[in-house]
């Protein structure tokens, strides 16, 4: 039974997914380089592309699943022969392949191809089952499960795991589901298709309503054991779950969430930043962990407390997720003991009337700049000094 498991899988598709993003696209080079950390930091599984995109798409995922020497190499296909062939031809060389086929199973979706819910489920089983035949791990979506008639998505669920699926996905697409549904549905599927219990659910959010990282959550409170993720929340539109926020929720709140991941989180601050370089997105200033003010603190009460004790405002060590240090940021709100903890860091001692003096002068001029840089406060001092 697979919820009979803590450990929650960690896939990660910021090469297809979060690539998929507007402008995002990688070289070649920068993809090898990032399946190469993602593979060192423990994902379970990479879905590396979607090879029938492109002859680069397919020259990526093949060369990445040469490489890779622990994660699953997974590639995208469509629900055709044609598509599933292209992937399987791109994964075949890996120690661990998978095939990732999926098809649009809500009635907006079907309308596109124009099939009755008869004639999809029909493609449903030749595409799985021809999957199936290629490759021992195949993985089924049901794009845009969470608007999908609840009768009908049971019933191509139970189609494709009958065809050989050994993964269910379920997508919500467009981001519209809300935590607590995010649960329940995976329960009550679960609960209600025949042979759910022999293959693992995982659960695939969309970030348009900002709630990515919390469905997340509740689908695995519901039973997904696998988590389907990007870097930074890298994805179409508002992006995808972020793989930090999820793996570093389970980690700081195993007390209520008691579930592991295979993340060496340590790892997570240098492939963010990786990421964020190779793909052009800046990663938002205050982004949960990963943000560069996720662990930087500006006014006086904070900083004076974390002074005192890291964990009066940091629920996490910064070298949890591979940062050298909290930082302290000197500006308009900080107080005293901070600028005397960096007058100390750049090897002034002063004495309280000395301090007071050059703290006066400090707000004066923070008043005017955003932040104040060591150069600034040795200018300071300086200019306080006895002219010799
Ligand atoms: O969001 C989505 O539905 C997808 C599928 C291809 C799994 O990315
Ligand atoms: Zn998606």
């Amino acid at each position: 039974m697979t919820t009979a498991t803590n450990r929650v899988k960690i896939f990660d598709t910021t090469l297809r997914d979060g690539e998929q993003s507007p402008g995002a696209t990688m070289t070649h080079d920068e993809k090898l380089e990032i399946a190469e950390l993602l593979d060192l930091m423990g994902v379970d599984i990479i879905e590396a592309g979607f090879p029938i995109a492109s002859e680069g798409d397919f020259r990526a995922v093949s060369e990445i699943a040469q490489r890779s020497k622990n994660a699953s190499i997974c590639g995208l296909a469509r629900a055709n022969y044609k598509d599933i062939d292209r992937c399987w031809e791109a994964v075949k060389h890996a120690a661990k392949p998978r095939i990732h086929t999926f098809i649009g199973t809500s009635p907006l979706h079907r309308a596109i191809p124009n099939l009755s819910q008869d004639e999809m489920a029909e493609r449903i089983h030749d595409t799985v089952t021809h999957a199936r035949n290629l490759c021992e791990d195949v993985q089924w979506s049901p794009m845009d499960a969470t608007r999908t008639e609840w009768d009908y998505l049971c019933r191509v669920i139970e189609i494709a795991i009958k065809a050989g699926a050994t993964t269910i996905n379920i997508p919500d697409t467009v981001g519209y589901t809300a935590p607590r549904e995010s649960a329940d549905l995976i329960r009550r599927l679960i609960e209600t298709v025949p042979g759910a219990d022999e293959i693992i659910f995982a659960t695939h959010c969309h970030n348009d309503l900002g709630m990515a990282t919390a469905n997340s959550l509740a689908a695995v409170e519901g039973g997904a054991r696998q988590i389907e993720c990007t870097i930074n929340g890298l994805g179409e539109r508002a992006g995808n779950t972020a793989l930090e926020e999820v793996v570093m929720a389970l980690k700081v709140r195993h007390d209520i969430m008691p579930f592991t991941t295979g993340v060496d989180t340590t790892k997570i601050m240098n492939i963010s930043r990786r990421v964020a370089s190779a793909s052009g997105f800046n990663v938002q200033y205050n982004k949960a962990i990963v943000g560069k003010n996720a662990f930087a603190h500006e006014s006086g009460i904070h900083q004076d407390g974390m002074l005192k004790n890291a964990e009066t405002f940091e629920i996490m060590r910064p070298a949890d997720v591979g940062l050298a240090g909290t930082s302290l940021p000197l500006g308009k709100h900080s107080g005293r003991a901070a600028l005397r903890a960096k007058l100390n860091d750049i090897g002034y001692e002063v004495g309280d009337n000395e301090l007071m003096d050059i703290f006066v002068r400090f707000k004066e001029l923070a008043d005017r700049k955003k932040e104040v840089y060591d150069e600034d406060i040795v200018a300071l001092v300086q200019a306080g000094a006895p002219a010799s």
